[in-house]
């Protein structure tokens, strides 16, 4: 095996990373469950879920093994001519999809994904313009990027795909408005836009579909009680079709198998991905036969309905059902917020928001103030909680936002190892 020093000089050499300038590259070589081990043997609980991608535990072995006893088979047919594991994972799809939603169109990646939900929408209204939140993360594909909030990945490129009409998000901590006072005005505001056909309109009277994230991954936002019902309201009441992006959220990461569950509410399109596939990749448009009558989604992306990933995706969803995951989620995830709420150091937790393990941990310097934990002091954090064994990551509107996400069958002590961590860390900063 090459020595690390000289793998981190091919990797300089050859892998163009997102993260390429962010730190030294880390060789993770082996993950178990929640855990990954470096190729120093050092062992870290990983809260990044490899991107959120290994709900079921890194490498469980009923999906290692529905790879292997597949890959044995078949890896690869066109869907031309369709496969078994592929029709076992859309049937499975449209048993825990919500309410009448059963066409599978598959896809091979989270991006790719909020795509074809666009095309769909659009041919089927007929409309080009659609409402996106702020705060957004759905992809950085050409369509998916315009969606995607944030100058930061726009600036280099361009214009990007027209048509997108920004709406407020659900972002209550630093909201002027009071829940539930607020009645909801951020979800209101949505309708409002719609509705608006004067000269102050944001928009050229195309809006067709409204496209939201349940719970803003990137972004760190959980949305209070009622937003997404209200959502709903608003799609039917000005007649617009609402995409769901539960790319992020999909498959029992909030406690529900999908987020949209906690208020019963039903998409016209659900977009979900990085689970779709068991961990390998994958990504599936859920939608209504209505919708899908007069759709052509064309004849690629090629390797969509890969014969394994399939299988794999079909031995995660069992996995989490067999051994009650998504249960784990919810109780895991009170478990974490009341153990950071208790910490002696909570001066510093602005807010905790979390639905089942989907969530966000916002440090501030001061509660009354509400100023940010600056990003220097948010870098210094995560050094020191990696070298604590903990990865994870920082996001939201104001970047102060620890994203602890572990994989869902995480247990009681690695939740308590991982609050007493924090408090540990931040009695250092104290000082
Ligand atoms: C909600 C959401 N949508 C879309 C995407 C894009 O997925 P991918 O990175 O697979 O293109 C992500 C990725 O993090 C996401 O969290």
């Amino acid at each position: 095996m090459l020595s690390k020093e000289e793998m981190i000089r091919k990797d300089n050499e050859y892998i163009v990373r997102g993260w390429g300038k962010v730190g030294e590259p880390m060789y993770l070589v082996e993950g178990k469950g929640p855990m990954v081990k470096d190729i120093d043997g050092k062992e870290y609980l990983d809260c990044s879920s490899g991107l959120f991608s290994n709900n079921a535990g890194h490498c469980h072995p009923k999906i290692v093994q529905a790879i292997k006893d597949q890959a044995e088979k078949l890896i690869q047919p066109s869907m031309r001519h369709s496969n078994i594991p592929a029709v076992e994972l859309a049937e499975k799809l449209a048993q825990i999809a919500p309410g009448d939603l059963k066409k599978v169109i598959f896809t091979t990646g989270g991006g790719e994904t909020t795509e074809m939900a666009l095309k769909l929408a659009r041919g089927y209204t007929g409309k080009w313009e659609i409402i996106a939140l702020k705060n957004a993360f759905h992809g950085l594909g050409f369509g998916s990027i315009a969606l995607t909030s944030g100058a930061k990945y726009k600036k280099d490129f361009g214009p990007v795909m027209p048509g997108v009409v920004r709406a407020p998000h659900a972002y209550c901590y630093r909201c002027p408005f009071k829940y539930p006072e607020c009645d909801l005005w951020c979800a209101d505001e949505i309708g409002r836009i719609a509705e608006d056909k004067g000269l102050s309109a944001s928009h050229n009277g195309q809006i067709g579909s409204v496209i939201i994230e349940p719970i803003q991954g990137s972004g760190g936002i959980v949305p209070p009680e009622g937003w997404l019902t209200r959502v709903r309201e608003i799609c039917d009441k000005y007649g617009l079709l609402l995409i769901v992006d539960e790319i992020q959220t999909g498959f029992g990461r909030t406690g529900k198998m999908f987020a949209c569950d906690h208020e019963k509410v039903v998409p016209d399109i659900l977009a979900t991905s990085k689970n779709v596939g068991g961990s390998l990749p994958a990504g599936a448009v859920i939608t209504t036969e209505k919708l899908i009558d007069d759709f052509n989604p064309g004849t690629t992306p090629t390797l969509a309905g890969n014969a394994v990933a399939c299988a794999a995706g079909l031995a995660l969803i069992n996995t989490l059902i067999e051994e009650k995951l998504v249960e784990n989620a919810a109780a895991m995830g009170k478990r974490l917020t009341e153990g950071i709420l208790n910490m002696s150091t909570s001066k510093y937790v602005g807010q905790v928001r979390y639905k089942g393990l989907m969530g966000s941990i916002e440090f501030v310097l001061d509660k009354k103030t509400k100023e940010p934990m600056p990003k220097k002091d948010v870098n210094w954090i995560l050094g020191r909680l990696a070298e604590e064994g903990i990865l994870t990551s920082a996001s939201g509107p104001c970047g102060n936002s620890f994203r602890v996400q572990p994989t869902l069958d995480i247990n009681k002590d690695q939740i308590d190892m991982i609050v007493n961590t924090f408090d540990k860390i931040l009695r250092e900063y104290d000082k």
